[in-house]
């Protein structure tokens, strides 16, 4: 992630905006309007949308602040529309050309009329739209029965000719502008918004950063009250190009992502820029024959409670929800759960690719989704209602959770493997970044440190493999990796009092003289360190990443002591914490903040106290409780060397909880809710986090938060979704790619393997197969597992067989038991309400065998404890070792 910084410019004095920037026509002033549900304002000329607060609160949707600098040209707002047409008649072979009209383009105002026809404002758009255009596009807000505000347009040809509209688009606006946003004002007013492609079920969600106080949501409008499929179906996402790039803003940057619009016809684009790319639903186009005109519209809805109701109240507007547990990414061989509810029935599901997946009807609104024979990646279902609303689900078919786990290991360790000892810099032996386009690893790159085994993105794929082991050990690979341990990492990358590097790939030619660097890179940006500059050791980020392989092979010496050949566990461990320590010294930066995968920290600690070090865990836990404190002061304590991410929260929510600190803790809770909505589509989502191993790290801060209250589910939903996204990321041959772009130009995986470390981090911690009450009654879903199939037996016992990619972690939330071992894997287990559990640990075919697993019992949320009742099982590290010569079942209960 490191390495783009965007320089910040302070705002400027709201001084008067200037004649020429103000093309939305400001000094003629606002129209402030209400419904019942909404305080709004719109531009007078313009009659564009551009405060939107809920009725009696002072949060504004809208960057109504920031306005000054959004009043010219091509600056878009709600309100506006997109299009493009052509003559019917020049369509099919010889694909006439597409015209296009845009009403931010050239903006004339456009006066209207208030409260005509029921309307708060009507106005015809024709002078702020190309002129001579066939198109007469009329837009009314309007308030909604029920209170909600409503936007719709009346698109009519009064032409002469039929025509072909390819393109419609309605751009969205959102205050998702952090740029000059000191971090507490950021966290006050801006929010952060997700959509679901789904046609006529697809909506936007639209979280405050803060995470808790009122959410928002726009949804297809219903047009006219007898006709429930009379409404505007979400085909695509666009991002919005804004050629007015300024600072104030910084459209289209890390600190404001940019704008995207509704989009209900997208063939003018897939025909064009989007060629080749695989879309979220099939493009098409409507034909308007003179005279004949089309009504769309949006329905704008606030969820008083938060982001926990949005599911209610997109389901009362009419539109259809889906509620995928535990996600939309399925492994083969498994089935995921599909809840719908809607108002009118089912009348057909096929899926896209036909034969991907099989949904098969369980009961009322509930089907089971299985991915057929040979299916891999995306998929999706395609829900046709008897009111003829189509609903698209997306999903991504894996390989079983712990096959792509195996072959992440088996590709990292020989594709990644670099060998070349005579590499000037120290390299090899080590798992190194991989351009999956060129086949090839990368062993230059002007960003120093993706070559240079250090950072997010050099020291990812290392890390990786590492973690890959202490879930999943190969002695073949665990071998490479002690001879990286020995060859580069401990030699090179750190020095000998622990210090970890920022590169030890550097660009200094004189340094190295036989070395010739690629002349067709630009070596000379500042990010293309020379040797001291990479060999600094003042980055605290890099420190968790060298920590965490140290911890992976710890946990194999220790459960599988036959793999590791060049050091005994006790080795590993002390080389974790005095990783960690090394990072506290003040002549390292970024320590006070929260570090990407610092959870691992906490695993360090644990076993230091299991294995009996006190005085190491007692200076490790006093470190981490001066930072914690001193969060526990902030308003906002998630900072970070970025001008704002999410990578700060994952440390934070783990010291403040450990050390009780319940309000920062429950404050992390909700800004991490903040920008992980329970989204449909799991793809988008790792694009639009900011930084995509968010996902992967920041579903541990939720998981554990459902641990601590599994009432919650909205935590687990959330959480597990999160938590799955770094199995999507693993290719069929074991490559695994930092991102998915979601662009609707691109659409696929990124090429390197980058700083996808991190995310497996959160797999590796956070993995395992979850029960949850998700409530009774009318569209209550029941107990449920995520990452497990659950059956209730005659009688009341529950029986579980796990899934997930790990195996090794059981929650079990009605009873508030996490179970949780250290080598071979849980197959299943089974419980009843009085507290009895029983376990069975096996090993997997395939993988190394070992001779125990420690078996350990907590209960973060509830008073009563358990103990093994199993006879002959010794007690060890805090838990009960359990022999694994055969399955073992392991009987535990409370006491
Ligand atoms: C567009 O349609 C509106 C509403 O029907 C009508 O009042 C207006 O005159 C039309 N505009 C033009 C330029 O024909
Ligand atoms: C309802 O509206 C849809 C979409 O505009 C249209 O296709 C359908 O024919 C309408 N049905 C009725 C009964 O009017
Ligand atoms: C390096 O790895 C390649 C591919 O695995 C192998 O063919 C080669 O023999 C190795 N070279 C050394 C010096 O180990
Ligand atoms: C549970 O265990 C803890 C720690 O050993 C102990 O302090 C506590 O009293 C126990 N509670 C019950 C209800 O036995």
């Amino acid at each position: 992630m490191f390495g783009f910084s965007i320089i910040l410019l302070s705002l400027c004095s709201p001084l008067a905006i200037a004649q020429s920037d103000d093309n939305l026509g400001l000094k003629n002033g606002y129209l402030s309007l209400a419904t019942k549900n909404f305080e709004l304002k719109l531009v007078k000329d313009a009659g564009v949308l551009v405060s939107l607060k809920p009725a009696g609160d002072s949060f504004d949707f809208l960057p109504f602040d920031y306005l000054r600098y959004r009043a010219r040209n091509g600056q878009y707002h709600w309100g506006d529309i997109t299009y493009r047409y052509r003559e019917a008649s020049t369509g099919g072979n010889d694909g006439g050309r597409w015209i296009d009209g845009d009403s931010a383009a050239a903006r004339k105002p456009v006066r209207g009329k208030t409260n005509e026809q029921g309307a708060l404002v009507t106005s015809v758009l024709t002078p702020t739209l190309p002129s001579n255009s066939p198109l007469n596009v009329t837009r009314r807000w309007t308030e909604v029965s029920g209170g909600d505000l409503g936007l719709r347009f009346t698109i009519r040809n009064q032409g002469r000719a039929a025509i072909e509209l390819g393109s419609l688009g309605f751009p969205t606006e959102f205050n998702s502008i952090f740029t000059g946003r000191p971090a507490a004002e950021m966290a006050r007013v801006c929010s952060l918004s997700d959509p679901y492609i789904g046609m006529h079920a697809g909506h936007i969600r639209v979280a405050p950063t803060k995470g808790n106080g009122p959410a928002l949501v726009v949804t297809p409008l219903i047009i006219g009250e007898s006709n429930n499929s009379n409404t505007t179906p979400m085909e695509a996402y666009r991002n919005l190009r804004e050629d007015h790039y300024d600072e104030q803003t910084a459209y289209g940057s890390q600190t404001f992502e940019g704008l995207y619009e509704w989009q209900v016809l997208t063939k003018a684009w897939a025909e064009n820029e989007w060629s080749g790319v695989e879309p979220w639903n099939a493009p098409s186009s409507r034909v308007l024959q003179p005279g004949e005109s089309l009504e769309f519209g949006l329905r704008f809805s606030v969820a008083k409670g938060g982001v926990r109701e949005l599911d209610s109240v997109v389901e009362s507007t009419g539109t259809p929800v889906a509620v995928g547990i535990p996600g939309y990414i399925i492994s083969q061989g498994s089935s995921a759960m599909l809840h719908l509810q809607s108002t009118s029935d089912v009348e057909s599901i096929t899926a896209n690719p036909s034969g991907a997946l099989t949904a098969t009807r369980q009961a009322a609104g509930r089907y089971a989704v299985t991915p057929g024979g040979s299916a891999w990646g995306r998929a999706r279902l395609e829900i046709q209602y008897g009111d003829g609303k189509l609903q698209t689900v997306h999903y991504y078919i894996s390989k079983p959770g712990t096959e792509a786990v195996s072959d992440l290991g088996r590709f990292s360790t020989t594709e990644q493997w670099f060998n070349d000892t005579t590499d000037p810099f120290g390299r090899a032996p080590s798992v190194m970044t991989y351009d999956y386009e060129a086949k090839a690893i990368v062993t230059q790159d002007p960003r120093t440190w993706v070559a240079g085994l250090s950072d997010e993105g050099g020291a990812g794929s290392f890390l990786a493999a590492a973690m890959k082991q202490a879930v999943q050990p190969s002695a073949e690979e665990v071998a490479k990796l002690e001879s990286f341990v020995d060859g580069v990492l401990w030699k090179t990358i750190q020095t000998t009092d622990f210090s970890v590097r920022k590169s030890i790939f550097y660009y200094e030619p004189s340094k190295v003289p036989g070395f010739k660097y690629n002349p067709s890179f630009d070596w000379s940006v500042w990010w293309s360190w020379n040797k001291q500059a990479s060999y600094a050791i003042n980055r605290a980020y890099d420190y968790v990443h060298v920590a965490a392989t140290y911890w992976a092979l710890y946990r194999v010496a220790r459960a599988y002591p036959a793999l590791t050949q060049s050091h005994t566990w006790d080795f590993y461990l002390n080389q974790a914490y005095q990783t960690i320590m090394r990072s506290m010294k003040s002549d390292v930066g970024y320590n006070r903040v929260g570090l990407m995968g610092e959870t691992v920290f906490g695993e360090i600690l644990a076993d230091l106290k299991r294995e009996g070090e006190a005085s190491k865990a007692s200076s490790l836990e006093q470190s981490m409780r001066t930072r914690a404190t001193q969060w526990n002061s902030e308003e906002v304590p998630f900072g970070s060397e970025m001008a704002w991410d999410s990578t700060g929260q994952e440390g934070v929510y783990y010291w403040t909880n450990y050390f009780g600190f319940k309000n920062t803790a429950l404050k992390t809770v909700n800004s991490v809710l903040g920008f992980m909505p329970a989204l449909r589509g799991k793809l988008q989502r790792i694009e639009r986090q900011i930084h995509h191993y968010g996902s992967g790290l920041n579903s541990l801060v939720l998981l554990s938060a459902f641990r601590r209250d599994p009432s919650d589910a909205y935590l687990l939903r959330v959480g597990y979704g999160g938590v799955s996204g770094p199995l999507s990321s693993i290719h069929a041959d074991g490559f695994a790619a930092a991102s998915f772009h979601s662009w609707p130009d691109t659409l696929k995986w990124d090429g390197y393997s980058g700083d996808y470390g991190p995310n497996f981090v959160g797999l590796a911690l956070g993995s395992g197969t979850y029960v949850a009450d998700m409530g009774d009654g009318d569209g209550g879903i029941g107990l449920t597992a995520f990452g497990g199939s659950l059956k209730v037996e005659p009688g009341g016992r529950v029986t579980v067989t796990t899934s997930d990619p790990v195996r090794r972690r059981v929650f079990i939330g009605p009873l508030g038991v996490l179970l949780n071992i250290d080598a071979g894997i849980i197959s299943e287990f089974s419980y009843e309400a009085g507290g009895s559990i029983s376990v069975t640990l096996s090993q997997l075919g395939g993988v190394a065998k070992t001779d125990a697993a420690v078996l350990w019992i907590e209960t973060p949320s509830s008073s009563v404890n358990y103990t093994v009742t199993t006879a002959g099982l010794q007690k060890a590290r805090g838990g009960w070792r359990v022999p694994l010569s055969t399955d073992a079942t392991v009987e535990i209960s409370s006491v």
